[in-house]
């Protein structure tokens, strides 16, 4: 597949980002919030979210990544990000998201997750998908139920945050 696709939900479009959507990243992105739970930089420049949406189009080309903008269809406007990077291009992807604070709570990451997953399931042929979240993040792990996956374990200290080693709770779900 030579462009990224764009995919249709019930209320989202989840689209290509455009360097004009680099502005409401970092107002949404660059909010502490996000990046206390996820790994996006903090603080995120406005050359940051630029460099990034660059490096989209080659990384989907190379089978290495999908990023998607989530946006709300009903008023156009930018509510998050939804990813699926390939781990072994073919077998497994790992499932990646945000969604801006002010958004929370209205379904956008269920909704989002959902039909990348789909997606990745029919288009690329894959065994299993996974994700995994900070455990004291209950919300990303109720995303990820909702999406179909099951808690796979628990990795103490896995990960440093802020300095701080923290536990990460691992999900996945397979084809079948
Ligand atoms: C995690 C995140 C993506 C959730 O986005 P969202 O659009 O609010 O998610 P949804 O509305 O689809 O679902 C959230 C679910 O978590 C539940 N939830 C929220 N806070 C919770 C908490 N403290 N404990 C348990 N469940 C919680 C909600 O009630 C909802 O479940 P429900 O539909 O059964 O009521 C969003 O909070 C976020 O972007 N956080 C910062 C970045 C991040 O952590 N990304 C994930 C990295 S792994």
């Amino acid at each position: 597949m030579s462009s990224i696709p764009t995919i249709e939900t019930d209320r989202l479009t989840l689209r290509p980002f455009t360097p004009s959507d680099a502005p409401e990243i970092i107002r949404l992105a660059g909010e502490r919030s996000i990046a206390d739970t996820s790994e996006v930089p903090h603080p995120y420049t406005l050359v940051d979210a630029l460099d990034w949406i660059d490096l989209h189009r080659g990384a989907f080309v190379r089978n290495e990544e999908l990023q998607l903008a989530v946006v709300r269809r009903s008023d156009s406007l930018l509510v998050g990000s939804v990813s699926l990077q390939a781990v072994f291009t073919g077998h497994q992807a790992e499932l990646g998201y945000w969604i801006g604070h002010p958004f929370w709570g209205n379904g956008y990451a269920t909704e989002a997750c959902r039909a990348v997953v789909a997606w990745g399931f029919d288009q690329f042929d894959l065994i299993r998908i996974h994700a995994c979240h900070l455990t004291r993040n209950p919300a990303s792990g109720r995303v990820l139920e909702k999406v179909g996956m099951r808690l796979e374990g628990v990795s103490p200290k896995h990960f440093l945050k802020w300095g701080i080693p923290e536990d990460i709770s691992f999900w996945g779900i397979l084809r079948e």
